[in-house]
């Protein structure tokens, strides 16, 4: 099995640069953030602090979560419903973000993750990928690029979906929420030891895909 590990902060491109890389490689994507915003909204539907950890943790058995693959697309059931893109508002992250810094979360979702990568070769993306979910990853790499593009690319990326944002609000939230993320206590966002660094502000979208493949060859990975 192929296990590809791809970690870094917001904005980076990891979730549509692996989609394209899986898809070239004929492997699995794994999205392991939809998890933790589906953790998110339920915790928004119920009223819930996602700060508030012993709220958090006492609804947790009342939430399943399944990954299901439709059309090649990934999809996370919540207690048997789809939410689809009602999981990528910029609320949403935030709520993520919260909920994903309680240690109890972080073991909720931990056999889902491990569970795909044991029946299938993946190439799965997130914050602690190479360094707890899959330590024993082929090829892990850390994606980033400067704040300022990672912050454009995502102002362009919710403008394209429709909403209504402003730059300086986006490069704020971004920044926020990397900072929560790689200070948290368990599993905090970091580039494993063994991880390439690919800074891809001067890479196009093609180019960080083509990197990622050429590092896939060179680890022996794929012909
Ligand atoms: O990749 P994303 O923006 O969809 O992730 C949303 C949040 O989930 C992110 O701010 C931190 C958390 N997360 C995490 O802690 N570990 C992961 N493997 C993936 C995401």
């Amino acid at each position: 099995m192929i296990q590809i590990a791809i970690d870094g902060p917001g904005g980076a491109g990891k979730s549509t640069v692996s989609k394209a890389v899986a898809a070239k490689l004929g492997i699995v994507y794994v999205d392991t953030g939809a998890l933790y915003r589906t953790i998110g909204l339920y915790v928004k539907q119920a009223g819930i602090d996602p700060k508030d950890t012993e709220a958090v943790v006492k609804c947790l058995p009342d939430i399943s979560i399944e990954i299901r693959y439709i059309d090649g697309k990934q999809c996370v059931f919540l207690n048997g419903t789809d939410h689809g893109d009602a999981i990528r508002t910029p609320e949403m992250s935030m709520y993520a973000s919260a909920v994903s810094a309680i240690p109890e979360v972080r073991t909720f979702l931990l056999d889902t993750q491990r569970d795909i990568a044991r029946k299938n070769s993946v190439i799965m993306d997130g914050r602690d990928i190479g360094t707890v979910i899959l330590p024993d990853a082929q090829l892990k790499i850390y994606l980033t690029a400067s704040e300022e593009c990672r912050a454009r690319r995502r102002y362009d990326e919710l403008v394209a979906k429709g909403q209504n944002v402003r730059f300086e609000d986006v490069l704020a939230e971004m920044n926020q929420r990397d900072k929560q993320d790689s200070s948290r206590a368990v599993a905090p966002a970091t580039a494993a030891e063994d991880a390439i660094l690919l800074d891809n502000t001067d890479l196009d979208f093609d180019g960080t895909v083509n990197a990622i493949v050429e590092l896939a060859i060179k680890t022996g990975l794929v012909d």
